[in-house]
């Protein structure tokens, strides 16, 4: 180990670091969540809103969080403790990092369940179940497995697995591995994905159009908090993911030319899922607004009804499993360093202890479509609706103006200046954007949302 270098390891170049935290981005929110919430809140308007967010507030917390995490060389937690003794800042904004510990297990226990569901659609696509499927056939398909509480847990529990075996083998062999092979991967089946659409739906106009035409009737603050969220849940900002990753990056790499590398591939995924699934809704005459069920029904539907769709369902679903996989080990990487840290575990105890008590927080999302189903708080949200509204629309977007806050006003200015050096040109900019811009939008649409 160079001096300087992180105790849990360092990604072996740039590259890896792009790889790694473009896994890290690039998940469920891209292909589960973005084209669904964009099909609720009325298509283009949400998408607006959503790239302004990525790109003005995004781009610039992404950033803030590299750089802490690249000053602090350990878990978010320990960073936020060193750097606001270092800083002299008040020592409440070390709450900084365990708010974002909190917000990883939220997330994580939806997150696992639904990639449960997703490998489980490998299975059901590859046996030819929805092969000439009607609508009515799909729609029960997917109550009759999301109702079976033995399936769910079943699925997320090896899903978790999986996530926790990664983990344990540690930086190197274990996550630089993983998106090595699975980003190339990730990327070829997405691009096939597309083609394949576009050729066969015969409405791949009527997708672009829904996902880019302005209609402005459609606009509400509460989408706007939506497209929000969702951008930092995409860019897998505000919970110390990204805070966690930049601990183990090169020293030499320019943080703000790589968050932006990281964000436009992010975008991009997310825009190619929207051009794959929007003209398969629209071939097919089903509901764009379906939520959250929207991949898992209308695609085995549309898969079903077309030429090769047996084998392209299969590819779909192993795409969105591989994007799970990378996303949910970088959920689990903030506590996983801490434990090893504070409580000298190995790596593989650390991760098997996280991975346990994420998946059981994870039972509470998985009983929500059965057991669970009933009980429901906040007009209407099942524990799973809960988890993902509170995370996503207001833990994430605080944890990130937070930490853009201390990045901007209260860091030392000698470790911003050496954090920086690679992108002196983009420096004011820089500040203003993190100073200002991306706190105060944040707080625009908090305060017409919910005011
Ligand atoms: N960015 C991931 C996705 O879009 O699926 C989800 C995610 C991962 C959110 C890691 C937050 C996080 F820390």
């Amino acid at each position: 180990m160079a001096s300087g270098d992180s105790v849990h390891g360092m990604w072996s170049s740039r590259l890896m670091f792009i790889l790694a935290a473009a896994g890290s981005a690039v998940g469920l929110g891209n292909i589960w969540r973005f084209p669904y919430l964009a099909g609720e809140n009325g298509g283009g308007v949400f998408v607006v809103v959503y790239l302004l967010c990525i790109f003005l507030v995004g781009i610039p917390i992404m950033s803030g969080e590299i750089l802490l995490g690249r000053s602090g060389r350990q878990s978010p937690i320990s960073t936020m403790r060193d750097l606001t003794a270092r800083s002299g800042a008040h020592p409440a904004w070390q709450l900084v990092g365990w708010m974002g510990a909190l917000a990883g297990f939220m997330i994580i226990s939806f997150y696992s369940v639904i990639a449960g569901w997703a490998i489980s659609y490998i299975f059901q696509m590859g046996s030819g179940a929805f092969n000439g499927a009607d609508a009515q056939y799909a729609s029960s398909a997917f109550s009759a497995f999301t109702g079976d509480v033995v399936s769910v847990v079943g699925w997320h529990s090896l899903f978790m697995v999986l996530t926790i075996f990664i983990a344990a083998r540690g930086v190197g062999r274990g996550l630089e591995v993983t998106v090595k092979y699975l980003m190339p991967a990730l990327f070829f089946l997405l691009i096939t994905l597309v083609v394949y659409s576009a050729v066969t739906s015969g409405h791949f106009m009527e997708g672009v159009a829904f996902m880019f035409s302005l209609n402005f009737d459609k606009f509400t603050w509460a989408g706007a908090l939506s497209a929000m969220g969702q951008a930092f849940f995409t860019l897998s900002l505000g919970m110390g993911a990204i805070m966690a990753y930049g601990a183990y990056m090169p020293k030499s790499a320019s943080i703000l030319g790589t968050a932006t590398t990281i964000a436009l591939l992010d975008t991009s995924v997310a825009l190619m899922s929207g051009l794959v699934i929007f003209p398969l809704v629209f071939a097919n005459g089903l509901e764009s607004s379906a939520g959250p069920g929207l991949m898992f029904i209308t695609l085995p539907l549309a898969f079903g009804q077309m030429v090769g769709g047996q084998i392209f369902g299969v590819v779909f679903f192993v795409l969105v499993t591989f994007a799970a996989i990378t996303s949910s080990i970088s959920l689990l990487e903030p506590a996983v360093a801490w434990v090893v840290e504070k409580g000298g575990f190995s790596r593989a105890k650390g991760a098997i202890l996280v991975g346990a008590l994420a998946w059981f927080v994870g039972l509470g999302s998985a009983f929500s479509t059965n057991i669970w189903a009933g009980f429901t708080v906040l007009g209407g949200l099942t524990f799973f609706g809960l988890m993902d509204y509170v995370a996503n629309n207001i833990m994430l977007p605080v944890g990130g103006v937070l930490i853009v806050l201390f990045a901007g006003w209260k860091l030392e200015q000698k470790t911003v200046d050496e954090q920086m050096a690679g992108d002196l040109r983009f420096l004011p900019v820089w500040r203003v954007l993190v100073r200002f811009v991306a706190p105060l939008a944040v707080s625009v649409i908090f305060v017409l949302t919910f005011v």
